[in-house]
């Protein structure tokens, strides 16, 4: 089976083609960042009308280095939300008509079910159930990851999710947009004991993340202008890593059935996060698996990758799904307090 997938959920517009032996035949990512760097974050509209310049053309390239024709695919996929609602609807309407141009099915897919499936698709021997840590932009979460469709939330964010937090205080040191890959540069050169910052939740008996504290503590310390911008980076970047590991910890301890460990979101791309949560799965004899950065931060192919999945599994979707904005992923998680979902 090949799969056409298409991504347009936040500032990343994305085409690839995957095939159900996992070869990634071709996978083109364009960033919005010039764009959306005056602004300091992502602004909704220019997001929308960037991805309409730029899909149709990408789609074609694509095509053309799989050296294949639309016809020659067997289904289309795009994400279908969460995201921001004019941004998703750019490639699912996209999709929708390639589909139909084509003769072929189209499968709407969720993003955050992307994420949690893209470790299967470098890794074969990944098999459930695993424990998956979720971190991104838009979303922290802890999930159950049982089969594919079948996910329990274990945890999430009650304010900020960390890479929300990252580009947060990216800003805060002027280290510009976006912040994940900024702060990590930046805390090469600092200490992560020089500036006290407080891990929000950190052995708490509730299972959720908190950042929005420790980014006012940030605040704090930056106003107080005695600190090397290094130095904040890396006390900052420690304190989040603690935080995910303190939580992810406990996520095991209530999740004994996990055969394996996993991370996937762009914060899984920060080497210091991922060595700390391969020290955390070794001390529990599982193995860690967290797809190569261009696989954690957004992308097609693991939109592909996820309808390649779900049409494995048997699972219907419906092909004329309106854009979701919001869309959980496992529809019995109560809401948590403040809980803010971008995308
Ligand atoms: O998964 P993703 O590409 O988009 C969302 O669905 O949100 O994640 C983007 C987020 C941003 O907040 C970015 O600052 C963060 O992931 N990020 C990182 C790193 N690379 C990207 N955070 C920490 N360290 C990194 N190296
Ligand atoms: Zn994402």
């Amino acid at each position: 089976m090949i799969v056409l997938g298409l991504e347009s959920s936040c500032d990343e517009t994305a085409a690839a083609i995957v095939s159900s032996d996992r070869r990634i035949r071709a996978s083109r990512v364009a960033a919005q960042m010039e764009l959306h760097r005056p602004f300091g974050g992502v602004v909704p509209e220019l997001a929308a009308r960037a991805h309409v310049e730029r899909l149709a053309p990408m789609v074609e390239a694509v095509l053309a280095e799989a050296g294949l024709a639309l016809d020659a695919v067997d289904a289309v996929a795009a994400t279908a939300g969460p995201g921001l609602v004019g941004a998703v609807m750019v490639g699912l309407v996209s999709g929708q008509a390639l589909a139909f141009a084509a003769g072929r099915p189209f499968v709407p897919v969720n993003h955050l079910e992307a994420h949690a499936l893209s470790p299967r698709l470098v890794e074969p021997g990944l098999g459930f159930p695993y424990l998956l840590l979720l971190v991104s932009g838009g979303h922290c979460q802890l999930l159950g990851v049982e089969a594919v469709g079948r996910y329990r939330r274990l945890a999430t964010t009650i304010d900020d999710a960390a890479g929300e937090a990252f580009d947060k205080v990216a800003k805060l040191l002027g280290l510009g947009f976006p912040g994940g890959p900024a702060v990590e540069q930046a805390a090469r050169e600092g200490d992560p004991a020089a500036v006290p910052l407080p891990r929000p939740l950190v052995g708490s008996g509730e299972p959720h993340f908190s950042f929005a504290g420790l980014k006012t503590a940030v605040l704090r310390a930056v106003e107080g202008g005695h600190h090397r911008t290094a130095d904040l980076a890396a006390s900052f970047q420690a304190a989040v890593t603690d935080c995910l590991i303190d939580r992810t910890r406990r996520a095991l301890g209530t999740f004994p059935a996990a055969r394996a460990l996993v991370a996937a979101g762009g914060v899984a791309a920060n080497a210091t996060i991922r060595a700390a949560l391969g020290r955390l799965a070794a001390q529990h004899g599982l193995p860690l698996v967290v797809p190569p950065p261009a696989l954690c931060t957004d992308n097609a192919a693991m939109v592909a990758w996820a309808a390649i999945e779900r049409r494995n599994a048997g699972l219907a979707d419906d092909p004329d799904m309106a854009a979701r904005p919001r869309w959980p992923l496992d529809p019995a998680a109560e809401p948590v307090r403040g809980a803010g979902v971008k995308a």
